[in-house]
């Protein structure tokens, strides 16, 4: 596909699907599922990476299916809190790309809906992109991952959210909690040092780990997590208070700001990730991993 065919791709599929990453995030989620077979993704949302995936698996001439997992009672959109209209509204969008033949929407976990999945053929892609808990999708799919499986992870950062509810601030840990566990996986090897791609991250099961989660590094990653800290600022607790209130009277007008923001926040990635390819590719470039972050 032509470059600028694929940008106004991705471009529309974050606009129709809600979705939460950057073009070139969708684009390689897109590349990586051309390998075909077994692809699993764990936390549809609205179905954006779900049909990346299933783009690039039908654009790839392989055969092959994917399986997507999501409870659907939490997530994005508070109107779209009830199972049957998450469900009815990913399948609009799975139908307006044309590939809902190729995809199976299950409405709970991984662990409980792992009897979906024909075990006669292991997972060639997986993709986690859920509460943060990886050890636990990890743990449930080991046996069944194929040698060198490739992997997506979002939402590898060592960051929380903070957001005030009422008389008490929630405090998302799910961030910090990836990249604790991700960081484990790559340092013990079971994971390939990979790339990553704003937050996400695009990588391989090392071949021959036998097991992959190891319950010292996991308990670890889990004890990190008891004494953290967050910074906040004075224009982050408004942004805060004006999305809260924004969201309980006009939530379409939110999500139409979320839509902006997002938008001029990946041109600017885009950007400065094109000029990182510049300067690897020149004569003086520093070559090695490239990341956009
Ligand atoms: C960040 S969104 C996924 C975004 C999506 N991959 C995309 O690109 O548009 C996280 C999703 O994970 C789901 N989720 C939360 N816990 C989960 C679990 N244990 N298993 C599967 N999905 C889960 C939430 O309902 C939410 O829809």
């Amino acid at each position: 596909m032509l470059e600028g065919a694929r940008n106004e791709l991705f471009s529309e599929l974050i606009a129709t699907c809600d979705g939460m990453l950057a073009p070139a995030v969708y684009a390689r989620i897109y590349e990586t599922a051309q390998r075909g077979g077994q692809i699993v993704e764990v936390g549809t949302a609205m179905g954006a990476a779900t049909v990346a995936l299933a783009l690039g698996l039908r654009h790839s001439g392989k055969s092959g299916h994917v399986f997507t997992f999501d409870p659907m009672t939490g997530g994005p959109r508070r109107s779209l809190n009830s199972p049957g209209k998450r469900i009815a509204r990913i399948e609009a969008n799975l139908a307006r790309y044309g590939v809902q033949d190729l995809v199976t929407v299950t409405p709970s976990d991984l662990r409980s809906g792992l009897s979906v999945l024909p075990d006669d053929q292991t997972v060639s892609v997986l993709m986690l992109d859920a509460d943060g808990r990886i050890d636990r999708d990890l743990e449930t799919l080991e046996q069944r991952l194929a040698p060198g499986c490739s992997m997506i992870i979002d939402d590898i950062a060592d960051q929380v959210r903070v957001k005030r509810q009422g008389a008490t601030y929630r405090i998302d840990s799910k961030m910090r909690l990836s990249w604790l566990l991700f960081n484990k996986l790559t340092e013990s090897g079971k994971l390939s040092a990979g790339q990553q791609l704003v937050d996400t991250y695009f990588g391989e099961v090392i071949a021959d780990a036998n097991s992959i989660i190891d319950r010292d590094d996991t308990l670890e990653a889990y004890r990190q997590l008891v004494f953290q800290t967050a910074s906040t600022n004075r224009l982050q607790r408004l942004r805060s208070y004006l999305l809260e209130q924004g969201q309980e009277v006009a939530p379409d007008f939110v999500a139409k700001c979320r839509r902006f923001y997002r938008r001029i926040k990946y041109r600017r990635l885009a950007a400065s990730s094109e000029m990182n390819a510049a300067e690897e590719s020149s004569p003086g470039g520093s070559g090695g991993e490239q990341v956009a972050a």
